[in-house]
């Protein structure tokens, strides 16, 4: 069996996040041979370039994390029409130092959840723009657009929906061929 170790990213510092509930079921649906884990944003301080070549101990560990994984999701909610400003700072720390952007290369997919009814379609365009900027090879099917509803998942990541249990495995299982067509060692080539 193949091992693959997926991190994910969740958009939110919020203690509610029901971001952070979807990527927690992620994890628990993992399939066989794969392991999810977070690659925290929490500690980052806002980007500079006054600090990127001497760069605090939270960036340069949060790059290292994505270094060290097969693929990376992102998990992201919502914020006037675009993606929360955590994210993005985390995202610019990511793409520097110039030419040493961490995410050249590494697939990528992108999955988000809220209440309303385009279910951070928004969002997730305006974050494909910037993962195709990285050059981040980028799931495009499914789209991961899930509407929330209360109760819909546990505290932790229980998901009461059949049909949404099944989308989200689905979704796992796209995202793991998508790794195995671009990381050869974690296909066992
Ligand atoms: C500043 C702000 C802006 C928001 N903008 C949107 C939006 O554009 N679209 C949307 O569907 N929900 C929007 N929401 C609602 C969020 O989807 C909701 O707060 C969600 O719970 C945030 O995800 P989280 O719980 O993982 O932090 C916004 C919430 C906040 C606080």
């Amino acid at each position: 069996m193949t091992d693959r170790t997926i991190g994910y990213i969740v958009g939110s510092i919020s203690s509610t996040s029901i971001n952070r509930r979807l990527a927690k079921a992620l994890e628990r649906l993992a399939p066989e041979g794969t392991t999810l884990v977070e690659i925290p944003i929490a500690d980052l301080p806002f980007f500079s370039v006054d600090i990127e070549n001497d760069m605090p101990q939270p960036a340069r560990a949060f790059k290292d994390a994505i270094d060290r994984v097969d693929g990376v999701i992102i998990v992201t909610p919502e914020y006037s029409r675009s993606i929360p400003g955590v994210l993005k700072n985390a995202l610019d720390w990511a793409a520097r130092p110039y030419g040493q952007g961490s995410f050249d290369g590494k697939p990528t997919a992108i999955i988000g959840t809220s209440g309303g009814g385009i279910a951070t379609a928004a969002a997730q365009q305006h974050l494909k723009a910037i993962l195709s900027h990285f050059n981040a090879p980028t799931l495009g099917q499914p789209e991961g657009y899930v509407q929330s509803t209360p109760g819909l998942f546990t505290d932790n990541g229980e998901v009461t929906s059949d049909e949404t249990a099944a989308f989200l495995t689905a979704y796992l299982k796209a995202f793991v061929a998508l790794i195995d067509r671009y990381v050869p060692v974690a296909a066992g080539v």
